[in-house]
């Protein structure tokens, strides 16, 4: 027994916990490589790990990750994406404020499985002009919505009549009647579509679309059986969608803290355009400034939390325990932590500004316990080990370059020497100030003023779905929890240990002396 304490104490002298390392440390400001966590005795398999978590005022998400408000990372496929996986996206607010609003109300409208706006076709078209569509854009499908100049559902054409040798035939003779069309007013798809539709197909032998309509008659969506048996599939996988209490999807949205001609805050302006997300179902913004230690970043919250008492409320960014104590006052749910750790961020080389993140999360978490508001770890995350260091002092972490080449990231893939990549830029560079992120740098929103841009323009390759690299990164957050014997992100917090890494031991930590033939995530 005695022998069993002596080592106890003798792995404590080398592995401390997050309270006695850090302070070790506290002249050294300390990121993700420099350190690296202990294991502990376990009985938990990676699969059996909860990654829920809980970032405060009713605002809950199944997986501890959230998509940068970044112009190149985060519209409404993005933020889909992220929360059918069980995380967050926050829409970025580099564009007019309408068109925000409609990016926030796709997510919160969106029904998985129910494609909105098919591909349709017209009575007077011919056959030939089908088969040139089909070329021309690929579809893997040749049965089609036929619909009439109004919107108003005519028929369907069916694949067996899309053929070369109908090609002269008008759509109109071709088509099944609408009389004959399966179809569901969209009032019937209730809360759960896909167990509706479900239930339809197995209803309806043979059946393998059915169209959804409006009481005009208006096509309003297609559901496929291959569709819905694909979803029912992923109903049994571990991570649910992040949902609200009326099933939509969970969506956050970015606000900037604009000001006026006078270059006063402009309350009206930004009030009135949170009313407007809070009404399409936001479910939290997030006020994103790089200095969020400043009186115009608190005003903004302040205002926020007095027009809206009850709506979650992120804030950022600080990297001090006084600037985490600040915003929660002002009324934040959740802080943002980060001051150039980011891949396409120059803050540190620009302003001489900023901390390593592990010491930055430290040190703001010391408020947070105190001020009992949630740390976000935004920025700097590069592999699925960096979160889970995160996570050892925060409760989600913002990603943005891990996920900006992903199918789901708004923007144009680009081929370069045969390989593919999409367009990754800091919302401090200058082409995304002068898209309207200046505010966010303190700089006026005038682009032929002389600014300091505090972030880069690059390119990601190619990195396929969300759904795969969130799978990649989840198995590695479930991997370290199991090696820490951690059932969920509280325990990982309890029971993480640290210890300083060499730069030979960050070498070794990486694959070396061997010829790669595949990465790792391959
Ligand atoms: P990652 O490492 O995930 O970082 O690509 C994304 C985070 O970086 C921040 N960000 C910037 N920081 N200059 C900066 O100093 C910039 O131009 C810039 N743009 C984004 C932001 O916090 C984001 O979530």
């Amino acid at each position: 027994m005695a022998a069993h304490k002596d080592t106890d104490n003798f792995d404590s002298k080398f592995y401390k916990s997050a309270d006695a390392f850090f302070p070790s440390y506290s002249g050294i400001g300390l990121t993700f490589d420099d350190i690296t966590l202990a294991t502990l005795y376990s009985e938990i398999l990676p699969r059996e790990t909860q990654l829920d978590t809980d970032l405060g005022a009713g605002l809950q998400l199944h997986i501890p990750i959230i998509s940068s408000d970044m112009d190149t990372v985060t519209e409404s496929r993005m933020a889909i994406a992220m929360a059918l996986n069980g995380g967050l996206g926050l829409i970025h607010y580099n564009m007019p404020d309408r068109q925000q609003l409609s990016e926030v109300s796709r997510v919160k409208h969106h029904v998985h499985g129910l494609i909105q706006e098919p591909i349709k076709v017209t009575p007077d078209q011919l056959i030939g002009d089908v088969l040139e569509l089909i070329e021309q854009k690929r579809f893997a499908f040749s049965t089609f919505p036929v619909v009439d100049d109004k919107g108003k559902l005519a028929g369907l054409l069916p694949s067996h009549v899309v053929k070369p040798r109908y090609a002269k035939r008008k759509v109109a003779e071709a088509l099944q009647p609408r009389s004959q069309v399966h179809t569901i007013n969209q009032k019937e798809l209730g809360k759960d579509p896909i167990a509706r539709a479900d239930k339809f197909f197995t209803e309806h032998l043979g059946i393998h679309k059915l169209l959804v309509v409006d009481d005009k008659d208006t096509l309003r969506g297609l559901i496929t059986m291959s569709d819905v048996e694909r979803i029912t599939q992923e109903r049994r996988a571990q991570f649910k969608p992040a949902r609200d209490a009326n099933f939509h999807l969970l969506c956050g949205a970015a606000v900037s803290a604009t000001r006026n001609a006078f270059g006063e805050l402009d309350r009206e302006r930004i009030v009135t355009h949170v009313s407007g997300l809070v009404e399409r179902g936001v479910d939290v913004v997030a006020v994103s400034t790089a200095h969020g230690h400043t009186k115009g970043v608190g005003d903004t919250v302040k205002m926020l939390r007095e027009a809206f008492p009850k709506l979650p409320i992120i804030a950022g960014n600080v990297t001090s325990a006084e600037g985490v104590e600040f915003l929660a006052r002002a009324g934040a749910t959740a802080v943002k932590v980060g001051q150039g750790p980011g891949s396409i961020c120059t803050t540190r080389i620009v302003a001489g500004v900023g901390i390593p993140q592990m010491t930055a999360l430290y040190v703001a978490m010391q408020a947070a316990a105190k001020k009992k508001v949630a740390i976000l770890s935004d920025g700097g995350i590069t592999k699925s080990g960096d979160i889970v260091k995160a996570l050892t002092l925060s409760k989600a972490v913002i990603c943005g370059g891990i996920l900006a080449g992903c199918t789901e990231a708004p923007g144009e893939v680009l081929e370069i020497g045969g390989k593919l990549y999409k367009q990754y830029r800091g919302m401090g560079s200058i082409a995304a100030m002068k898209a309207g992120s200046a505010a966010r740098y303190g700089h006026e929103k005038n682009p032929t003023q002389k600014v300091a841009p505090e972030g880069v323009e690059a390119l990601k390759e190619v990195a396929g779905s969300v759904d795969r690299v969130l799978a990649q990164l989840i198995g590695g957050i479930q991997s370290g929890m199991g090696y820490l014997g951690a059932a969920n992100l509280e325990q990982l917090r309890e029971k993480a240990r640290y210890i300083r890494v060499s730069p030979a031991g960050q070498r070794e930590a990486a694959p070396h002396d061997v010829v790669e033939l595949k990465t790792g995530n391959q």
